[in-house]
């Protein structure tokens, strides 16, 4: 029970972490001259979600099926991926997300700090994009939901 809420929070909880992620690189990217409050927001809330996403996660690691370190886990794409590639992808992404939004608060220029924010919130997006088990990718057992 309390398994399946976690599992179509965190997976229902994709969409909003990509259309965020996917409205702040746009924003930044249009480039303009000032660096508003409502900027600083939506590179904020950005970042939250994908906190809780890894909050989340860790807590599926303890209650997930698919998470099983026992002898051959490396060997079975489906205990690799969430043990290994889901975890280290997203944990990349996320820090990414969170050092660049740090980076950014600390530069001078409004510019700068879209700079920055583009540049580091597009690479996270590009790493939770291929670390997503998209259905499409039948061995990992998930949904689109
Ligand atoms: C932005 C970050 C993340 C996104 C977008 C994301 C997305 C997803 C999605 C779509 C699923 C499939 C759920 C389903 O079966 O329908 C999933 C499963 C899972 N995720 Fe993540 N995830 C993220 C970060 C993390 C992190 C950081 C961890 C670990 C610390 C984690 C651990 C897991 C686990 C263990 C499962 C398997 C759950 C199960 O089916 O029992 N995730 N994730």
């Amino acid at each position: 029970m309390l398994h399946s809420i976690l599992v179509h929070s965190h997976s229902g909880l994709r969409y909003i972490v990509l259309g965020l992620l996917i409205y702040a690189i746009f924003n930044a990217w249009s480039l303009r001259f000032n660096y508003t409050k409502q900027d600083k927001l939506i590179n904020l809330f950005a970042m939250v979600f994908c906190h809780v996403q890894l909050l989340l996660g860790i807590m599926l690691m303890f209650l997930s099926d698919k998470v099983n370190y026992g002898e051959g886990w490396m060997k079975n794409a489906q205990t690799r991926f969430y043990g290994m590639e889901h975890l280290l992808g997203m944990l990349a992404a996320i820090t990414l997300i969170t050092l660049g939004r740090r980076f950014a608060e600390g530069k001078e220029l409004p510019a700068d700090k879209h700079k920055v924010i583009k540049k580091y919130y597009l690479i996270g997006l590009i790493l939770i994009l291929i670390s997503i088990p998209w259905p499409f990718r039948e061995v990992l057992g998930a949904g689109w939901f």
